[in-house]
């Protein structure tokens, strides 16, 4: 039976779900390949088919967000021919779909310190998000050398900045100017965090963010979630009750 996200995707997005903001810890490509024999790099290949699929049916099923984690700031513990391979994998993919992303209205985002990749791939980085600045469409936002650990960290040294340089008063910092020194400020409010492979944990992602998102943990392995394995998590999302803390 097609799912109620799914008939809006099949009706155009109208999107009466209100997830505006959807995040995905995309695990389990590892795992993928080794079922199959392959090498991991087959599984994180694989990846990047799941990520063009769930892009499309982020902006069918009209979600205004949709981040992914591509890279952690831990990530940098795997083997350098790893590493080299997810970075050569995301060169690639800004280099083959950002035409599609622009023509779509799509807006690239990147949060995470990933002013420390190599020089190269920044410049990449930059070009594409300023390309794309100006769109009017969803957002997609992808993690990279992110941990919400260091995001809270460098958020909380702009701030000592803005007391320092008298521009605000200790007394006087509120909520809004820690989100204000995220890397997600200006991304609406997250409302659903997915992660794939039956891991049912947040490896530092978004811990600020996914103070009140309904999280959402499926089986499925990351290169096997498609539009409708997206949909189904709206739906479960749909059925939540969310108080905010309140009745
Ligand atoms: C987790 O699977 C996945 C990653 C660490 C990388 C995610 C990257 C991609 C999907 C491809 C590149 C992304 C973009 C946006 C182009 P794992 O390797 O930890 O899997 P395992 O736990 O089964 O070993």
């Amino acid at each position: 039976m097609a799912s109620q996200a799914q008939s809006d995707l099949a009706h155009g997005g109208a999107s009466g779900h209100g997830a505006r903001h959807v995040a995905i810890i995309m695990d389990g490509n590892g795992r993928w390949a080794k079922k199959r024999f392959l090498p991991r790099i087959a599984g994180h290949r694989a990846g990047v088919e799941a990520v063009r699929r769930v892009a499309r049916a982020a902006r069918e099923l009209g979600l205004e967000c949709l981040t992914l984690y591509a890279f952690s700031s831990e990530n940098w513990k795997r083997p350098a021919n790893e590493v080299a391979d997810l970075m050569r994998l995301l060169r690639h993919f800004i280099e083959s779909d950002l035409d599609e992303f622009h023509a779509n209205g799509v807006r690239l985002r990147v949060i995470g310190h990933y002013r420390a990749l190599d020089p190269a791939l920044v410049d990449l980085i930059e070009q594409a998000v300023e390309r794309t600045s100006a769109n009017t469409g969803p957002i997609i936002a992808i993690a990279l050398n992110y941990g919400a650990q260091d995001e809270l960290v460098r958020a909380a040294q702009s701030i000592v900045r803005r007391v320092q340089s008298g521009q605000l008063d200790p007394e006087a910092i509120g909520i809004d100017d820690v989100e204000a020194g995220l890397d997600t400020a200006g991304l609406p409010p997250l409302d659903l965090l997915i992660r794939t492979s039956g891991e049912q944990r947040l490896s530092n992602f978004m811990l600020w963010q996914a103070a009140y998102a309904e999280l959402y943990f499926t089986d499925t392995l990351w290169p096997d979630f498609d539009g409708s394995a997206l949909a189904e998590a709206i739906d479960a999302f749909r059925l939540r009750d969310r108080r905010f803390g309140g009745l």
